[in-house]
């Protein structure tokens, strides 16, 4: 149908006739003269339609001044150099001179324009005009690049492709499951994976060795911009390993798909920090350390001060309070400290207190603060001294149990690095290691499995992992890139025994472990190796180095945060008859789950 792509035609070209499939990018009639910019996948090129002495140009005229936005169009023409170079576009030197436009499919008025950004819901209704934009184009194919530069690492060491099930028992990741009526069985349900955990784990012990699949995970649970409902894991196994085993293949990994995809060079050697390291600097198991403010931690000045939140935290058992120095922050308005409550509140805070240093060297005089009252002038010299400020900063203070206090000023601490222009442009990639073994849930009155019930803790012996379950360490680990978690995987449990320790630590039963994970248990028991593995979130990755946000941009047709696919219409309701095959009742319609 065509000799050439759009994008690709130049100098070379000129003198020469050519044939170009694609869509009307624009089209301009400026009477008499027709121009029409035609686009695809690689590019756009000028086309002009204009009277010369060959027969029949009128009628190239005529075709050219009827074209609408997003006609799908065949040209054929001569390519000639450009009185105005355009140095916009590739092809910029050079326009075809039509002597054919043939009309293959004329476009409906659109919903949007190629060139506007509209509302998402738009361009999810219609998402097949908006992968058209080029910018959706260059998303995409940077996403493609990333798997491609994957598979390739991976199959040229050893690495073995290996696909599991889709339809299957339910593997616990931490969110709901999605299932499946059987048909032949009544009443009963296939799960949808979450990850293929527990199938890798058992191909190593079928002797697999090292395995990787580019896996599809569905997970039940709120969407966001890091979140859907499907994902694509690079999912990876290897037998025989310890984490450095595991780690520092991975990183190497991920050192050579960033500069293979977009030409960035990573650290040689990638900082680690512990859990609790994470947590005491900033407030994060996901640091972004692309900002460098970190938190001050001031029970101890405060135990006796007068200001009640802060004096009562700080003796409390599980009590924490920190200080957040905000550089350049005595700008901000009250309008703004409001606001930055405001969203700390979203994550827990009751209150963030805040002292503005107007003057440093004017001691209490040149503190603007709600609270500085209540603060003696020993405690608001050491206050200044631990967090170093200075004039024109601002101190934000949170006050709460360990865990919602670092919630809250971690969640801050990322605002306030934005707001203030204190993101380092750069990649700041790291491990973090030693997470807790279990974190309990106070609702449920139980542990639950921090990373997922099949990691190793750090002890061998089950007693004791028992003995000391609250404070136990695992083995897990996870590799975060400017405050994304990108990845995150374990040394997994390799022996019958712990696993039930652990499974009864977790408050599952005898009967439920072997129901639900029987099968590993058995298989554990003939001579599973040691093992361990990662999963890297293939959105997440693309999204960063397409520059985006959200990874719906780097998915085709995802869902929207409110769990749909706007241009199918799913998910839909299904007839009876349909729902009595698969022996499923529909109970009267209860309120929409959020
Ligand atoms: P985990 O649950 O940490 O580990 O998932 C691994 C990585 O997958 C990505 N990810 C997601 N991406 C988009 N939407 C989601 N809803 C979503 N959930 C997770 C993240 C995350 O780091 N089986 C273990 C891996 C292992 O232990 O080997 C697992 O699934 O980038
Ligand atoms: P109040 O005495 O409640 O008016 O609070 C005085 C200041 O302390 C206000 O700026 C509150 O936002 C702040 N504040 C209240 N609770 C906390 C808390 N848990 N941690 C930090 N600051 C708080």
């Amino acid at each position: 149908m065509r000799t050439q792509f759009c994008g690709l035609v130049d100098e070379r070209l000129i003198g020469q006739t050519v044939t170009l499939c694609g869509w009307a990018d624009v089209a301009r009639d400026l009477g008499g003269v027709c121009f029409i910019d035609l686009r695809d996948h690689e590019g756009i090129v000028q086309i002009v339609a204009e009277p010369s002495d060959a027969a029949g140009n009128a009628e190239v005229i005529a075709a050219a001044s009827k074209v609408g936005y997003e006609d799908c169009l065949r040209i054929t023409g001569t390519v000639r150099a450009r009185h105005s170079v355009n140095d916009r576009i590739a092809t910029g030197k050079v326009e075809v001179v039509a002597t054919k436009i043939e009309v293959l499919n004329k476009a409906e008025p659109l919903p949007f324009h190629a060139h506007e950004n509209p509302g998402e819901d738009i361009r999810l209704r219609y998402r097949y005009l908006d992968l058209r934009r080029p910018e959706m184009q260059t998303m995409m194919r940077t996403r493609i690049k990333l798997v491609a530069a994957l598979r390739r690492y991976l199959d040229e060491r050893g690495f073995q492709d290996i696909e599991t099930p889709i339809l299957t028992k339910a593997t616990p990741e931490g969110a709901r499951d999605f299932l499946v009526p059987a048909r032949m069985h009544p009443g009963e349900f296939y799960a949808l994976p979450q990850s293929p955990q527990l199938f890798k784990q058992i191909l190593m012990m079928a002797g697999f060795d090292r395995y990787y699949q580019i896996a599809r995970c569905f997970r039940d649970e709120a969407l966001r911009a890091d979140r859907q409902l499907e994902f694509t894991q690079l999912d990876m196994e290897f037998a025989w390993v310890s984490e450095r085993d595991v780690q520092d293949t991975v990183e190497d990994m991920i050192r050579s798909v960033f500069r293979e995809v977009i030409g960035v060079e990573l650290d040689a050697q990638f900082p680690r920090m512990t859990y609790a390291e994470a947590m005491r600097r900033y407030g994060s198991d996901k640091p972004d350390l692309r900002i460098a403010m970190e938190f001050t931690d001031i029970a101890e000045l405060v135990k006796t001060c007068e200001f009640k939140v802060f004096s009562d935290w700080a003796n409390h058992a599980d009590g924490r309070v920190i200080a957040l120095r905000a550089p350049g922050g005595a700008q901000f308005s009250r309008k703004q400290i409001d606001e930055l409550g405001a969203h700390a509140a979203k994550y827990g805070a009751k209150g963030v207190a805040w002292m503005k240093v107007e003057d440093a060297a004017k001691g209490r005089e040149g503190i603007n603060s709600p609270i500085a009252k209540f603060l003696d002038d020993a405690t608001l010299d050491a206050i200044l001294r631990e967090t170093r400020a200075n004039t024109g900063d601002a101190i934000f203070f949170g006050a709460a149990t360990y865990k919602v206090a670092s919630d809250f000023m971690g969640a801050l601490r990322l605002k306030l690095g934005k707001d203030l222009g204190l993101v380092e442009n750069a990649w700041r990639p790291l491990w973090v290691t030693d997470f807790p073994m279990f974190e309990w849930d106070e609702e449920a009155q139980r542990y639950v499995a921090l990373h997922h019930p099949f990691t190793a803790p750090s002890v061998d012996d089950e007693a004791d992992l028992r003995a000391n379950a609250a404070t136990a360490v695992s083995r897990g680990y996870d590799m975060v890139l400017n405050g994304n978690e990108i990845g995150g995987g374990s040394i997994r449990i390799h022996r019958s025994s712990m696993q039930s320790a652990v499974f009864d630590l977790l408050g599952i039963g005898r009967e439920e472990a072997e129901l639900k994970f029987g099968f590993l248990l058995e298989a554990l028991r003939y001579g599973a190796p040691p093992h361990g593995g990662i999963a890297f979130g293939i959105d997440r990755i693309a999204a960063l180095m397409a520059g985006t946000e959200s990874i719906r941009d780097v998915i085709p047709f995802p869902k929207t945060t409110g769990a749909q696919c706007l241009m199918t219409g799913a998910p839909s309701p299904i007839p009876d008859a349909q729902l009595a095959e698969v022996h499923v009742a529909v109970r009267p319609r209860e309120a929409k789950a959020e």
